[in-house]
């Protein structure tokens, strides 16, 4: 571990016992090694079941691990990539923050801060991009999906509708991942390019420029379950079939009710392994409950039977959470102060972090040899 994450580590380990004496005590103490886990989520929209249970679940259960020091935030400026309604970014990052907070992120552990609220990536995020290949950036995934639909659709720029928002997306996101110098990056399978891109970019900055960065590794998490939506399709908001997570019982028992079946007859056994109800009750359920849910099946519940009790196992479930999710969304200067200090944690680290960046590219005080 490089010498800044040690004091981080410590800092982090130690900050209640020793606040007082600050960082002077902290660079005399036995480095401690953890794992710094970091992971960003984009604030465009409201989160659903899939978000739960594919990356919100794990994360959190991952904060709990005090080998672990993670580094949790709401990647606003990469919502501006995708959306450029004011109104939905901001609510969205208010609902994502409160989900997190409502479902027990621990973050006396977790340091969970708002990436616009840490300037130091938008500026290490400039001096990556002096560092990175244009080619590299014309490979990434979201850029040539982007190019080919143009050319599908016979435009005559391929570059149409391209911003550089979107061309340099990948750069942002190293710089989110090598700021902080994370050892693993959990994310979904569509993003393991832009992790390979960022121990490209960083690899390149430390051959230049001496070994700043640690070279991350991306964590696909194959046993989170992928839920299926309203439409039997994977549950995205890309296809707009989602449940959101903390909706109010009333109409979160109508979305259940909706969610597609195929026409069996109750009576007739049916297939718990290609049903999106099945699929849903058991990322929540225990084994044997859905063990006994399965027999259920073999025997032919209905579906409305089904979808009911689906609803009120869920219902049960989210119920405590979702109270704490209401009262957080009505007191927002409550979030605002967690996030303060996740901010402030995160630029301990990132601020004399830079100092060292900006040095070592010879960004530095005149007078200093
Ligand atoms: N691009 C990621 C996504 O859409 C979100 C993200 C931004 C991220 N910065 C990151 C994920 C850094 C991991 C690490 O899912």
């Amino acid at each position: 571990m490089r010498d800044g994450l040690c004091h981080i580590a410590c800092y982090f380990a130690n900050i209640r016992a020793f606040a007082p004496f600050h960082l002077a005590i902290i660079h005399r103490l036995q480095p401690m090694s953890k794992t710094i886990v970091l992971t960003g989520i984009t604030t465009t929209g409201t989160p659903h079941l899939g978000n739960y249970v594919g990356a919100i679940r794990p994360a959190i259960e991952a904060s709990q691990d005090h080998n672990v020091l993670p580094f949790y935030f709401l990647a606003d400026y990469h919502a501006l990539i995708k959306c450029q309604e004011s109104e939905r970014v901001s609510q969205s990052t208010l609902e994502i923050a409160a989900t997190w907070l409502a479902l027990g992120l621990d973050t006396e552990n977790a340091v969970f801060y708002r990436q616009s609220d840490v300037p130091e990536i938008a500026e290490l995020s400039w001096m990556l991009s002096c560092v990175t290949a244009k080619g590299l950036m014309n490979r990434a995934h979201a850029y040539k999906a982007a190019v080919q639909a143009n050319e599908e659709g016979g435009e005559a720029d391929p570059d149409k509708g391209v911003t550089m928002g979107l061309f340099n997306y990948p750069i942002l996101m190293a710089a989110d991942i090598l700021l902080f110098n994370a050892h693993k990056v959990p994310v979904g399978k569509d993003q393991i390019q832009h992790i390979e891109m960022a121990r490209d970019i960083g690899g390149r900055f430390n051959h230049i420029y001496g070994e700043h960065f640690n070279i991350p590794a991306a964590v696909v998490n194959e046993d989170t379950a992928t839920l299926c939506g309203l439409d039997g399709r994977k549950m995205s908001k890309s296809y707009d079939n989602t449940i959101p997570l903390f909706l109010p019982e009333k109409p979160f028992r109508k979305l259940i009710m909706k969610i597609k079946t195929n026409s069996l007859e109750p009576g007739v056994p049916k297939d718990p392994d290609t049903c999106t109800l099945f699929g849903i009750y058991k990322a929540f359920a225990t084994k044997d409950e859905a063990a006994a849910v399965r027999k259920r099946y073999e025997d032919g519940i209905a579906w409305g039977e089904m979808k009911q009790f689906l609803f009120e196992y869920l219902n049960e479930h989210l119920l405590t959470a979702r109270e704490r999710y209401e009262a957080l969304l009505q007191s927002p200067d409550k979030i605002e102060e967690i996030l303060a200090e996740g901010a402030e944690k995160a630029r301990s680290h990132s601020v004399p972090f830079m100092k060292k960046i900006r040095n070592s590219v010879g960004i530095r005080g005149l007078t200093r040899k």
